[in-house]
């Protein structure tokens, strides 16, 4: 079935182009045109609109996708609790927190038969899912394709695949995403996760981490002056086109609203959408493709340019998160330290690794595992870099050994208990900063 499902993914067609009116038809005629909600619509479907934004919102923020589908989303039984596993959503409360600065290495293996909704792992998160602000952060690790159908009604999930390639089948049709890229799953849209690259025998699965936004939807950022291009191009982000599956049968299918997972059993599968148009629709992004954009003098920019998506909040310029990668890149500049520089910062941030190593950590960060470092917490490069960095001859240097991220956002950030107190937690992080001595001399 994986042979299967690569081959699928790798076959894929996409519509190109971000926040765009996108449509698609997976049969000819099916898609009405001149109007949304036609008497009879095309070939027996039912319309349906799905809703990301509030009716109300301005054009420029206002989401929503027509449907085309073979049964309306209302024919389903009632849904019952189920357990939440290790998922958590915010209001986090189970830790304070803290403003010790955390590190954990990958998650340990799940046991065999864990798919990607049981592999989900809430790290922690701010804000309130039930208000729709703050995000939470998990980590996944997963070795067996689902066969269920999960969506989120709390948030959009933004998948960052660190190991394993994965095929989404969503309601909008199928998405191929590998590690160096991403997916984003809109607020309440169906979908389900095979693993392109399955577990052998007691080995490891697909890993990665997803950040899930109770708040704004992600868009590209203003450019300002950095001009009409450059950063994540619009055009490279890919919408699906529409596939549906005809499936009579019963089909697990589980909703996470407010924090709490709850199940029920179809008696067909709800990716059963032939056509749709509209602009609440999934998408997947190369990071390969960032446009990055740095100094050619001195010094370098905040970190802030090389946002590739942020989720604005009602303070003009304040994200509530925003999702940074650190990609490939020359560095240049002038009697300038080069790695990341020491700060503080107002906004909390988690960072990941992909791929490769980070320029500012020589060693304890590796991929699959993260930092976290939350508001106003010191950080900055280690003794080693530090060293090397300030005595590095300045010739242009490309950094090109690996793909780090990071979700930063306005609110500290709380752990969960399973993250405070986990096995893979490295204690002594602080010891990163310990060495670095005193090289002050008064008299120069
Ligand atoms: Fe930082």
């Amino acid at each position: 079935m994986s042979g299967d499902a690569r081959k699928t993914a790798e076959g894929l067609a996409y519509l190109s182009g971000f926040g765009n009116e996108h449509g698609s038809e997976a049969v000819p005629g099916a898609l009405p045109h001149g109007r949304n909600a036609p008497q009879r619509a095309p070939l027996g479907l039912y319309a349906e609109q799905l809703s990301g934004s509030a009716f109300t919102e301005p054009r420029a923020s206002n989401r929503r996708s027509w449907l085309y589908r073979i049964r309306p989303s209302a024919a389903h039984p009632a849904f019952t609790r189920t357990d939440n596993g290790t998922l958590r959503t915010a209001p986090f409360t189970e830790t304070v927190p803290g403003p010790n600065r955390l590190r954990w290495n990958p998650l340990p293996e799940p046991p065999a038969g864990t798919d990607f909704l049981a592999g989900l792992w809430t790290l922690g998160g701010n804000g309130d899912a039930s208000q729709r602000t703050g995000i939470a952060v998990h980590l996944y690790h997963a070795n067996a394709s689902m066969e269920r159908v999960f969506s989120d009604a709390d948030g959009e999930l933004l998948i960052v695949p660190e190991r394993g390639g994965l095929l989404l089948r969503t309601e909008f049709g199928l998405l191929h995403v590998e590690p160096g890229r991403i997916a984003l799953i809109p607020r309440g849209v169906r979908f389900r996760v095979e693993l392109l690259d399955p577990a052998p025998e007691g080995g490891s699965g697909a890993r990665g981490y997803v950040c899930e936004n109770y708040g704004a939807p992600f868009q590209l950022p203003d450019l300002g002056p950095i001009g009409a291009n450059g950063l994540a191009n619009a055009r490279d982000f890919l919408a699906p086109v529409a596939a549906y599956e005809d499936v009579e049968g019963p089909v697990e299918v589980v909703n996470k609203f407010c924090g709490n997972l709850w199940t029920a059993t179809y008696d067909h599968s709800p990716l059963d959408v032939v056509a749709w148009h509209g602009n609440h629709v999934p998408y997947v992004y190369d990071l390969h493709r960032f446009n990055v954009i740095g100094s050619i003098s001195y010094d370098h920019p905040d970190p802030s340019i090389f946002t590739v998506l942020t989720s604005p909040s009602d303070t003009p310029g304040l994200a509530g998160v925003d999702f940074v990668v650190f990609a490939p890149r020359w560095l240049v500049g002038e009697d300038t330290f080069r790695p990341p520089y020491f700060h503080r910062n107002v906004m909390s941030e988690y960072m990941g690794l992909i791929e490769g190593a980070y320029d500012a950590k020589a060693e304890g960060f590796v991929p699959g595992g993260g930092s976290l470092h939350n508001m106003m917490s010191a950080h900055g490069p280690d003794e080693e870099t530090f060293l090397r960095a300030s005595a590095a001859e300045l010739e242009p240097q490309k950094i090109d050994d690996g793909l780090a991220f990071m979700f930063e956002t306005r609110w500290p950030v709380t752990a969960t208990a399973q993250a405070a107190r986990a096995d893979h937690l490295q204690r002594g992080y602080d010891d990163v900063w310990k060495g670095l001595g005193r090289h002050f001399r008064p008299a120069g």
